[in-house]
């Protein structure tokens, strides 16, 4: 099967705790390859914009303010069936359904500091991308 593409986000509460590097090792270790990488702090406007779809939630504020709290560090990772090999390690989004071994059962403090984001398919893995990537900061 040909290689894919998926987005991911190490969320502030991992780069609080200097968990860059383990997060990262654990996403390798699943098969999946960091193919664009980059430590940013999201402004408010651009955190409103990436979690748009989720704004009449009411958790919208809530996880804005989180994820603007600190440094995130996004990346773009490819492998085969990336979208899943990505969300099977990251977890259930609450840490505490996730299954033993994934990144949200080591790492996570709670649903919202769950310490990683990943597409959910490989339409919004696209949109993702792009919203954060310039094709030629892509390097496989
Ligand atoms: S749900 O309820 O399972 O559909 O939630 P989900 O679609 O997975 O969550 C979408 C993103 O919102 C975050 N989230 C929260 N943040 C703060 N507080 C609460 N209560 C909360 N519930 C969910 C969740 O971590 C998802 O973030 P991303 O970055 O997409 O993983």
């Amino acid at each position: 099967m040909a290689a894919t593409r998926t987005f991911s986000i190490i969320k502030p509460d991992a780069t609080r705790r200097n968990l860059t590097g383990a997060v990262t090792k654990m996403l390798e270790d699943a098969g999946l390859r960091v193919v664009a990488s980059k430590r940013i702090q999201m402004s408010r406007e651009q955190a409103e914009g990436f979690y748009d779809v989720h704004r009449e939630r009411p958790f919208f504020g809530e996880l804005v303010d989180f994820m603007i709290s600190g440094p995130v560090v996004v990346q773009v990772l490819e492998g085969e069936n990336a979208v899943k090999a990505n969300r099977d390690v990251m977890g259930a989004t609450n840490p505490a359904d996730a299954d033993e071994g994934t990144i949200r059962k080591t790492y996570a403090e709670s649903i919202e500091a769950n310490s990683v984001h990943g597409s959910d398919s490989e339409e919004n893995a696209a949109n993702e991308i792009k919203f954060f990537f310039n094709d030629d900061e892509l390097v496989g």
